[in-house]
């Protein structure tokens, strides 16, 4: 009777033992998954974190997006000539650069691009000279995107004429802005240059 007894007691024992351990590892699995849950939630934390942090970081560099923008243009020639009359309207590429601070206006393509939300103003003065555009009239229309806004024109002169024009246009960041030269219209490029187109920001709006 002795014996069965102690190994029922041996028996009883080892059951609590593992039903310890048994419940020791339960605990330890149940900690093991608040802690992956709560390193999720602090890795979900610190995204959310990340994101809010790029969110000012973004917005400050909009805040210190360049605020001067100016640009001043002709025609670099080396000796006079004239541009048009053309058959098909066409953007004139003013390439000869006095100013261009923030790079907005692009020579190769003629495009004056808004680099941000604002209010601009634009001049431009035409010139033409000469015999060449004789019964043609002189000028140009500035364009806002695909929108004719403002003319600069002067019918058929005997010999020279000069007109210009002035606008100041709320732009969008992105809005283009450039000269077109009409069909049968006509522009100098002289070397002294007479002609110019510039353009700067007044002031940016909603920063
Ligand atoms: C146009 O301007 C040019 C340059 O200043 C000048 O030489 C010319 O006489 C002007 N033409 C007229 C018609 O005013």
């Amino acid at each position: 009777m002795k014996t069965p007894g102690a190994v029922l007691l041996l028996l009883w024992s080892a059951l609590v033992v593992v039903a310890a351990e048994q419940s020791c590892l339960t605990e330890v699995r149940g900690m093991q998954r608040e802690l992956i849950t709560l390193v999720e939630q602090q890795r979900e934390e610190l995204r959310l974190a990340k994101a809010q942090v790029e969110k000012q970081i973004d917005a400050l560099k909009n805040e210190v997006r360049p605020s001067n923008v100016a640009f001043s243009t002709s025609f670099s020639v080396k000796t006079d000539k004239h541009i048009g009359p053309l058959k098909t309207d066409t953007t004139l590429l003013f390439d000869l650069v006095f100013t261009n601070v923030g790079n907005a206006y692009d020579t190769t393509t003629g495009l004056f691009t808004a680099p941000l939300k604002g209010v601009y103003q634009f001049n431009y003065h035409i010139f033409a000279g000469g015999d060449q555009g004789a019964g043609h009239g002189a000028g140009a229309k500035l364009f806002k995107n695909k929108d004719e806004v403002v003319t600069a024109y002067n019918h058929v002169a005997p010999h020279d004429i000069n007109t210009s024009q002035s606008v100041i246009l709320q732009l969008q960041e992105g809005d283009t802005v450039c000269l077109l030269l009409e069909a049968g219209w006509w522009v100098a490029a002289y070397t002294g240059h007479l002609t110019t187109f510039s353009g700067h920001l007044l002031f940016a709006v909603g920063y």
